[in-house]
């Protein structure tokens, strides 16, 4: 169902590979929603995936762009204002990558290289959004802008390795700019947790579908969608939330705040009942 809720509203949309994306549910969201918008994405994901299906179909404008070069940054805002004819209203950042995780290299024995660039792909490069933005002077009074983050910014999660360092500084950079941006221009800056998802980053995380059970068993209304989290990020880019910013908004069903549910209990009584039956056998 449309609300209008983005009528008049110019965005950019980083981050969608494919139709499992976060950032394309987005990109569909906003567009029923009456959005204007840019999509980028780095110039092999665009010769990957099928980007140029969905801006045809949304009446939006491709720019490849690597979000770690400033360069790139620097022609995709200014080719953006030209194509929007003024400021920006939205930006969703939805960029994710660890070479690290990817050549399954464990927490203690990273490849500093490798972990450089998981810092710069997942975090640095909102930054340098941010930072370019600010210095063209192209967001609007009351844009808003969020980045999608995960809950091993703030604990330990078994597989995240340098992904969680790097969510933590992301959700770190959205306060910090989001005290500058929003004191001079009072665009909000603000980060969505979001409940494991089967996305292709998703995909990459070693055991995402024990994860995603586990997430699931332990969340009181059951893990967020991608869908779902288009709604949310919606209501984030609309006037409805212009006084949320500098914050990392939890959208997992309730994960983030439990310690132990009924469900994991009866699986995790389970797998007892399992070994006990298995050491019967054995005697
Ligand atoms: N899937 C999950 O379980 C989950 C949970 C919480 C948060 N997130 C976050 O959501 C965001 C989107 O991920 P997704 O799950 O939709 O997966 P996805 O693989 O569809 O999206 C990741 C995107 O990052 C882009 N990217 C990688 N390097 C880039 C670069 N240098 N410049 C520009 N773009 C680059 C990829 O091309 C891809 O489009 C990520 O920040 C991810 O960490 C995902």
């Amino acid at each position: 169902m449309s609300y209008n809720l983005l009528k008049g509203k110019k965005g950019i949309v980083f981050g969608a590979l494919n139709d499992k994306s976060i950032a394309w549910k987005v990109a569909e969201r906003a567009h029923e929603e009456g959005a204007q918008m840019v999509f980028t994405n780095t110039p092999i994901a665009l010769r990957m995936g099928a980007l140029q299906e969905l801006a045809d179909k949304t009446g939006s404008h491709v720019i490849p762009a690597n979000a770690t070069s400033m360069d790139d940054l620097n022609s995709l805002i200014d080719q953006s204002m030209e194509i929007f004819g003024g400021g920006i209203d939205f930006i969703l950042h939805s960029i994710g990558m660890s070479p690290n995780v990817r050549k399954r290299r464990s927490y203690d024995d990273l490849n500093y290289e490798y972990y450089h660039q998981t810092l710069d792909i997942s975090a640095m490069s909102f930054h340098k959004v941010l930072q370019v933005c600010r210095q063209k002077d192209a967001l609007n009074e009351w844009a808003s802008v969020v980045a999608l983050s995960y809950v091993a910014a703030q604990r330990t999660l078994f597989e995240y390795n340098d992904m969680a360092d790097a969510k933590a500084m992301l959700e770190s950079i959205a306060r910090s700019f989001g005290y500058i941006y929003g004191r001079d221009k009072r665009v909000r800056i603000n980060t969505i947790s979001q409940s494991p998802t089967m996305t292709t980053a998703g995909s990459g995380v070693k055991g995402i579908d024990s994860l995603m059970d586990f997430t699931e068993r332990m969340s009181p209304l059951g893990n967020a969608t991608a869908d779902e989290c288009a709604d949310y990020c919606i209501t984030l880019f609309s006037d409805l939330t212009k006084k949320v910013t500098m914050q990392n908004l939890f959208h997992d069903g309730g994960f983030s705040s439990m310690g132990m549910s009924q469900r994991a209990m009866m699986q995790y009584h389970k797998s007892f009942e399992e070994c006990d039956e298995q050491n019967d056998k054995q005697e």
